[in-house]
């Protein structure tokens, strides 16, 4: 089983998500993001990649859907998420709700991105610190903080 990373980014309301797309413009998160996920591969829902709308560079990047006719040049398709079992690690889950919801129990840790103000939107995080008691801060930032919440 690889070690599994998610890496998500939620306002004070556990706001990660307004209209398909992120709720705000961070760069300053988004290069936090990049220089973490670098060369490892990436996981996401078949969503969050339509909101992408390309592979990221310089990692696998890795799409969960159930339609079996969906692909797309740069990107390696599961349908479920039984197939993560068999890869290596460590593999980063970027998202959306759907799949950190579908992939809670093989999470092996959480680095998120506390961001200070709040936004409006219609996609929210569900409640995972409850399984993650240790969690320490890793970076901070003038818009958001970076905190990484552990098993025990
Ligand atoms: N703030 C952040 O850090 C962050 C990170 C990522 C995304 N987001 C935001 O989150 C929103 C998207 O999230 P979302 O929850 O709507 O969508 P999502 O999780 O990105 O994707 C959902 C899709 O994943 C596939 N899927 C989900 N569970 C599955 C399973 N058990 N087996 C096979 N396929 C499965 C399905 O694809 P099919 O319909 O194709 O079958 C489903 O429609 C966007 O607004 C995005 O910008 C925010």
């Amino acid at each position: 089983m690889p070690h599994l990373t998610a890496i998500v980014a939620m306002d004070p309301n556990r706001l990660i998500g307004a209209d398909g797309k992120l709720p705000w413009h961070l760069p300053e998160d988004l290069a936090f993001f990049k220089k973490t996920t670098l060369g490892h591969p990436i996981l996401m829902g078949r969503k969050t990649f339509e909101s992408i709308g390309r592979p990221l560079p310089k990692r696998k990047n890795i799409v969960l859907t159930r339609d079996e006719t969906w692909s797309h040049e740069g990107v390696e398709v599961i349908h479920s998420p039984d197939a993560i079992a068999k890869m290596e690690g460590p593999i980063f889950i970027i998202g959306g709700a759907e799949i950190y919801r579908a992939l809670s129990p093989l999470i092996d840790e959480w680095l998120v991105s506390h961001v200070h103000h709040s936004y409006q939107g219609d996609t929210y995080l569900a409640p995972f610190e409850i399984d993650f008691p240790k969690s320490e801060e890793a970076e901070g930032h003038e818009t958001f903080t970076v905190k990484r919440y552990l098993r025990s």
